[in-house]
This record gives structure tokens, C-alpha cells and sequence, in this order.
């Protein structure tokens, strides 16, 4: 079976990606300039996280011989009300990610391309850990309301994750 029906669904996903990575880079630096440097520091590994992503479809798509044509990445936004605003803001964008790869899914599957579809399960078991994780930390920000000083504890927290994945 031919890949060509999936090439484009999966560049426009290479730019979903690099969008949630710019969008995270642009959360951080958020961050930074309020001095909550735990939460910055989360968000500039999601970013990373996010790069990373991209170049797994990319390298997807030239494995199967298709060509990867970048799209326009736009201005992610830069000013947030709150900390619980950022966080909301990404559980939304992740869903929203989540929907793109069952969409994707759907028509791997409709066009009989099963390495694909084994290919973008991947993506579909990490949404679930991706919602999970932006979903814990909301729930927390929730919990502590507007403290100050609890925010400022849950951002040392945040500065104790290791890895970008
Ligand atoms: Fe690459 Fe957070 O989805």
C-alpha cells in the first residue's frame, strides 16, 4: 500500500510538534520573567520534548520515502494571566494534539497502512502520559488555590524533573 495518502497528514503533524515546542519555549519564558524558575525549567524540557516528537515523524517520513515539506510555524502567545492559566492552556493544546494523532489513526487505518498505524501508536500510548502529567499538576494548582507560598513549593517540585521524556 502506498504511504503518499499519509505524507501530508504527517508533515502538517511535523508542524503540530514544532508548534507545541515553540508554544512550551514561549510558556517558559513566561515563567522566567515572573522568577518561577522550577515551572521554566519543566516547560523548556516539554519544549524539547515536543522537538523531539517532530523529528520522529520526520524521520518516519523519509524512512518511507516520502518528502518532509516544513510548514509556517505562527506566533505562539506570550502573556498569561496565571500560572493555573498556563497549565490549563496546555492540557487543552495536548488534547487537542491527542485528536490529531486518533485523526491520523483513522486514516491509516481506512487506507490499510499498518505501519503507520503501528508507527503512530507510540504517539497515541504518550498522549495518554502527556495528558496525565499536565493534568496531575493542574489538579495540584487547583488544590492550593492562589498561595503564594504553596506555588512557590510546587515550583521547586517542578525543578526536580529530569528528563525531557
Ligand atoms: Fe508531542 Fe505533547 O505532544
Amino acid at each position: 500500500m502506498s504511504f503518499k495518502g499519509m505524507r501530508d497528514g504527517l508533515n502538517t503533524q511535523v508542524q503540530n510538534e514544532i508548534y507545541s515546542s515553540y508554544l512550551y519555549l514561549s510558556m517558559a519564558a513566561y515563567f522566567h520573567s515572573n522568577n518561577l524558575n522550577g515551572f521554566a525549567h519543566w516547560m523548556r524540557l516539554q519544549s524539547s520534548e515536543e522537538m523531539g516528537h517532530a523529528m520522529k515523524i520526520y524521520d518516519y517520513i523519509i524512512q518511507r520515502g516520502g518528502r518532509v515539506q516544513l510548514k509556517e510555524i505562527k506566533k505562539p502567545p506570550h502573556d498569561f494571566k496565571s500560572v493555573k492559566e498556563v497549565m490549563e492552556k496546555t492540557l487543552a493544546h495536548e488534547q487537542s494534539v491527542t485528536q490529531c494523532f486518533h485523526e491520523l489513526y483513522e486514516q491509516a487505518a481506512k487506507q490499510k497502512d499498518y505501519a503507520t498505524q503501528s508507527f503512530l501508536q507510540w504517539f497515541i500510548n504518550e498522549q495518554v502520559e502527556e495528558e496525565a502529567a499536565v493534568n496531575e499538576i493542574l489538579q495540584k494548582l487547583y488544590l492550593i488555590a492562589d498561595k503564594s507560598s504553596s506555588i512557590l513549593y510546587l515550583d521547586k517540585e517542578m525543578k526536580k524533573r529530569a528528563t525531557s521524556s
